[in-house]
């Protein structure tokens, strides 16, 4: 997806980072309660140390909510981020995101058009009543809408199962019971898989839909069977995380705990100790005992800042060939500044404004999870 972030004024590029960091500090007393900057658990340390909040993606957008005396929300994290937070805050807070190419490739691995396509596949097909779309929140707000649109819900790596369970019990179709109901999920492949099986289904449950073939590249017995049509999407960081590191991890330290991101494919949450998403991640090294050693399966600032302030345990990264979020990693010292300072000066940059109606069928699928959960 193309979003255009215009180039920062030299004042920003060539500031030297102590520069960045009074200036920052400045522009913040400055704005006092009027703004709340949220940072994501992958954002780097120069950028998360000026954050009024850390937490995981969705927990970010209720905090934001949970702050109307905030004119400005600056959220350091990545688009569809920000767009969760717009829809959930009131009119008067503006969401300003610091850097707009702060995407994330696998939220872009689903686009409306794609969706729509795939629905009116499948409503040929299949009996469309039977099908309950459900979005990860990583998703543009306009997958949110169109699956609040169509009777679904939105949800996160920490609610996937009980939000998927729910989907699967909505009536019971044609007496058929839980099976009589099929899943669209999208646009994580992996997280969809391993819920699936979370739930007690296999393989033979779950057909992958593919939107660059024709008819999602499944026949229609495939469409008609499966409980599960899983979106072929995934996340570039968590995929690389493979089966042979928690080999090689355990062969090192037979005691060792191994806590991996749901994003991670099937075959390596299958043999770790513990799956969750990042403030799961965060209160399972909390409770592992003093002295433990954990291999982390996620971006690595994250792990590397879980090292770092956790001084009795080790935490290491899965991978050791790590790879960070590249677009998180787009959020840095000089864009903060750069929308913190013109937030002094009277100008909102880089806001972040979902239109009413995308706005309110998103809500309803982000609140049909709340409701679930
Ligand atoms: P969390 O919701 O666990 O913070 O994850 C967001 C994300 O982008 C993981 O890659
Ligand atoms: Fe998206 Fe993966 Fe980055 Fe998370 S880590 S924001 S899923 S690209």
């Amino acid at each position: 997806m193309l979003r255009l972030q215009l180039p920062l004024p030299q004042r920003y590029t060539a500031a030297s980072d102590d520069d960045l960091a009074d200036r920052i500090a400045a522009a913040k007393e400055t704005l006092g309660d009027r703004v709340f900057i949220l940072g994501h658990h992958y954002q780097r340390d120069d950028v998360m140390r000026w954050a009024d909040a850390r937490g995981d993606s969705f927990r970010l957008s209720v905090l934001a909510r949970e702050r109307p005396e905030a004119d400005y929300i600056v959220f350091c994290g990545v688009h569809f981020m920000a767009e969760s937070a717009d829809i959930l805050t009131a009119d008067h807070q503006a969401v300003i995101l610091p850097d707009l190419n702060a995407g994330c490739s696998m939220a872009d691995m689903a686009d409306l058009d794609q969706v729509e396509e795939a629905w009116d596949v499948l409503a040929q097909t299949t009996d469309i009543e039977r099908v309950v779309p459900i979005t990860y929140m990583n998703s543009s707000a306009a997958i949110k809408a169109f699956v609040g649109e169509h009777g679904g819900a939105v949800c996160t790596s920490t609610n996937a199962k009980a939000v998927v369970q729910w989907a699967l019990d909505l009536g019971d179709y044609q007496g058929r019971g839980a099976r009589g109901r099929q899943v669209l999920f999208f646009p994580d492949l992996h997280l969809g898989r391993n819920t699936g099986f979370q739930l007690g289904y296999g393989e033979a449950d779950m057909r992958v839909w593919n939107p660059r073939l024709e008819h999602g590249g499944l026949n229609d017995s495939d469409c008609k069977e499966s409980t599960f049509l899983l979106w072929r999407g995934h996340c570039s960081v968590h995929q690389r995380f493979r089966p042979e590191h928690i080999r090689e991890f355990r062969a090192e330290h037979p005691d060792g705990i191994v806590i991996v991101h749901p994003e991670c494919a099937r075959e390596v949450c299958a043999q770790a100790d513990n799956v969750g998403s990042t403030d799961y991640i965060i209160n399972a090294v909390a409770d592992a005992p003093k002295g433990s050693v954990i291999s982390v399966g996620t971006e690595i600032h994250l792990v590397n800042r879980l090292n770092n302030e956790t001084p009795d345990k080790t935490i290491v990264s899965l991978d050791p060939l790590v790879c960070p979020c590249s677009t998180m990693f787009r959020i840095d010292a000089p864009h903060l500044a750069w929308v913190l300072e013109s937030l002094v000066d009277g100008r909102v940059v880089n806001q972040i404004t979902v239109d009413r109606q995308t706005a309110e069928w998103a809500s309803l699928a982000l609140n049909r999870m709340l409701d679930i959960t």
